[in-house]
């Protein structure tokens, strides 16, 4: 009786177990055996262009990130630059002065102020959840303080910092601190199968959190192609048009937000959630009939159609 129950059970919930395991790799952790690296905490560091300099300890202050390019932006919202110095960290340590984020953690540039507050609301009550950051973050912000992030965010422009290749071998990689994948110092190869691998062109750049780092997004072969099949016609129902919500390009439409020239990781996180119910908000329900048929590498195939797009 218990086996059958079981068994009853585990057939009842395969369906979403098997988006959710075979997408895994979407959600990187920290490898346990970490590659030796010449930076340490005392490293002073600078980049091309800016005249400040940080050690690696300074950069790494979730309380304080480095602001390397202080005239490109309006000031940093108290927020954005150091949180409350408690639960709420600066935003821009993960999110970058330029809102772009990197791929394990979310673009925040341009995006409506009024879809910010609510993903904000979504991940205070639960309704999303990120499995790292951003529950807890949004369980202690204020409004203001929220509202002050949204607007210093929408008020910058969405930038092109993908590179897109196709591959069926792409380089070695390593899943490093803050869960970033990097080319591996010893080289090698490693087959991509129905994955994306975003890694920084110039990992001194991604580390020391330069507001421009370029990555690159290796996608399966074909894979934009057969996006652009399902995002432009939906593929005879497997799908809805995207553009019908999220505008002309992709861009964006009202409180819709832009998904075009984003990280392929963050959108196959996002394809996932929606369709497991971890991501459960509101508004996600306009998201259901998009989301609900799509396989695994329909999903990574939406993903590399759109990070192809320019943002
Ligand atoms: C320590 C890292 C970290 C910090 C600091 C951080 N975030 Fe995030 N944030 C994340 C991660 C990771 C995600 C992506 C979650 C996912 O993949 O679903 C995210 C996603 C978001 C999103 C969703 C974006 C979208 O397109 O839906 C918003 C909004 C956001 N963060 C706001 C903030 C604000 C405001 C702050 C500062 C108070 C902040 N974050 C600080 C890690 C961080
Ligand atoms: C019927 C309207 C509708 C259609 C069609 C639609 N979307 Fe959406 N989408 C939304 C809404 C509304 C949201 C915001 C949900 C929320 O606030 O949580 C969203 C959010 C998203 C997000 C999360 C963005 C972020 O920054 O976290 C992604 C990714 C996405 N959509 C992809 C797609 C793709 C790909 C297609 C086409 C295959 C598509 N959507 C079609 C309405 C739609």
């Amino acid at each position: 009786m218990k086996s059958s129950l079981l068994v009853f059970a585990s057939a009842l919930l395969s369906p979403v177990l098997v988006v959710a395991q075979s997408l895994e790799w979407a959600y990187p952790v920290q490898d346990n055996v970490m590659v030796p690296s010449d930076i340490t905490a005392d490293t002073v560091r600078t980049i091309p262009g800016s005249d400040r300099s940080y050690t690696q300890a300074e950069i790494d202050n979730h309380w304080a990130p480095p602001d390397w390019f202080p005239d490109d932006h309006a000031p940093f919202p108290d927020v954005v630059a150091n949180g409350d110095g408690e639960y709420v960290r600066g935003c821009a340590a993960c999110h970058l002065a330029s809102g772009s984020g990197h791929p394990e953690s979310s673009h925040l540039a341009g995006l409506p102020v009024e879809y910010f507050m609510r993903q904000m609301a979504d991940f205070a009550s639960g309704a999303r959840i990120d499995r790292f950051w951003m529950n807890p973050i949004a369980e202690h912000i204020s409004d203001a303080d929220s509202r002050e992030a949204a607007e210093y965010f929408a008020g910058l422009p969405p930038l092109d910092w993908i590179d897109v290749v196709e591959a069926d071998t792409v380089p070695r990689t390593y899943t490093g601190d803050g869960r970033m994948h990097f080319v591996h110092p010893d080289g090698g190869t490693q087959e991509l199968g129905m994955r994306i691998i975003e890694t920084p062109n110039e990992p001194e750049f991604a580390t020391a959190r330069h507001p421009y780092a370029k990555f690159t997004a290796y996608v399966p072969v074909g894979s934009v192609a057969r996006g652009e099949l399902l995002a432009t016609t939906g593929a005879g129902g497997t799908t809805v048009q995207c553009a019908i919500c999220h505008g002309e390009g992709l861009r964006g439409l009202g409180e819709i937000p832009r998904i075009a020239g984003v990280s392929a990781m963050y959108t196959v996180r996002q394809l996932n959630d929606f369709k497991s119910g971890t991501r459960n908000g509101p508004a996600s329900a306009l998201m259901h009939a998009t989301v609900v048929n799509l396989t695994p590498e329909d999903i990574v195939s939406l993903a590399a159609y759109l990070v192809s797009l320019d943002p």
